[in-house]
């Protein structure tokens, strides 16, 4: 299976016979975006038109097959930027087309929860998943990664990785702000500044996300030492702001899996590669008798193995492919799996 990811910044293309990992090529556009502080969606389609060709035959030899030994295609057909999954979508069709194979519209987070399985085999049914990246924080109930994906929650405002880029922006952390944030706060005190915890209340929605009020609270803490003529204690900033977020990410999950009787958690996206989250995630789950599952950060990230590990799933799994009309769908709920 020859799995195409264009949702957002990365041109992915992976190669997966069954669960094995054969090949997982990544062209980041991401240093094209930086001087932006964000990810500009004509640039990402631009990069992901020049990157296509060359990375679908760099995992070809890295899987050491040729184009002709694929026996399927799986592409992201949403959610993600318009113009970035047009290209994927086109260049999947074109190859299933031409080399006469089935092609697979899959949805990018299910791709994100099922690629676990390159790395920790089958996934426990039901599982239930913290997805945090760039583009999405949502808490998912996952009775069957193939056919039935349930929305629990997810932000309200900001994405977990945007609320972590936007914050390094204004501590002068270059783009994208998460790492850098990461690794300052090693040297600093998550205990130092008590930022809000978002709909963290007794009436707030249980598993819903905000981070906007975050981000404020952090701004508005800075300027006001930047008016007092202060020094911006950047690591206890981040230390305290990061603190804030992954005890929220974590509560709700830990929360959901308790509330439905779930034994197994799995974070996914970018995000999950912060190390206080993993921690943090670590103990919380241990104490709560919960097994967590956090792939290697190059699987959290968008790339194209997901993609293929979710086609391979569906084709396991007896399903039918796409129809070669399927369209781009920048907001393909997260129920759809397969279009
Ligand atoms: O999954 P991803 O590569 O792309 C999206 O789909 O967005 O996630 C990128 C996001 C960025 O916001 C980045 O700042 C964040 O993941 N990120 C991190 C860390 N590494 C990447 N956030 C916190 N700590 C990290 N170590
Ligand atoms: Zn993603």
């Amino acid at each position: 299976m020859l799995g195409i990811e264009t949702s957002c910044d990365e041109t992915g293309v992976g190669i997966v016979r069954g669960r094995t990992l054969l090949a997982d090529a990544v062209a980041s556009s991401v240093d094209s975006h930086a001087r932006f502080g964000g990810v500009v969606p004509e640039v990402a389609s631009r990069a992901h038109l020049e990157a296509m060709v060359p990375t679908i035959h760099r995992a070809c030899e890295d899987a050491g097959i040729a184009l002709s030994d694929v026996d399927a295609i799986a592409v992201t057909a949403g959610p993600g930027l318009a113009g970035a999954l047009l290209v994927g979508l086109a260049a999947a069709k074109a190859y299933a087309t031409a080399l006469d194979k089935p092609l697979y519209g899959v949805n990018h987070l299910a791709a994100h929860v099922c690629v676990d399985e390159l790395e920790h085999g089958p996934l426990p049914e039901p599982a239930m998943a913290l997805l945090v990246s760039g583009g999405h924080s949502s808490l998912l109930l996952v009775p069957d990664v193939a056919t039935d994906v349930r929305p629990l929650g997810s932000t309200v405002d900001d994405a977990a990785g945007e609320a972590f880029d936007k914050v390094a922006r204004l501590l002068g952390l270059p783009f994208p702000g998460g790492p850098h944030i990461d690794r300052a706060a090693r040297e600093g005190d998550g205990t130092a500044i008590a930022f809000p915890r978002g709909l963290s209340g007794p009436r707030d929605p249980a598993y819903d996300f905000s981070f906007s009020g975050l981000k404020t609270a952090v701004a508005r803490w800075v300027e006001a030492k930047q008016r007092a003529g202060a020094e911006v204690p950047v690591a206890d900033v981040a230390a305290s702001f990061q603190e804030a977020v992954v005890d929220v990410l974590t509560a709700k999950a830990v929360r959901a899996c308790r509330e439905h009787g779930v034994g197994d958690l799995l974070i996914g996206g970018g995000v999950a590669a912060n190390s206080r989250l993993r921690a943090l995630a670590q103990t919380r789950c241990d104490s709560a008798g919960i097994r967590l599952r956090v792939p290697r950060p190059k699987l959290c990230t968008d790339n194209g193995a997901m993609v293929a590990a979710l086609g391979a799933r569906l084709v396991a799994a007896g399903l039918p492919p796409s129809t070669m009309d399927i369209p781009a769908d920048s907001a393909m709920p997260v129920t759809e799996v397969l279009v």
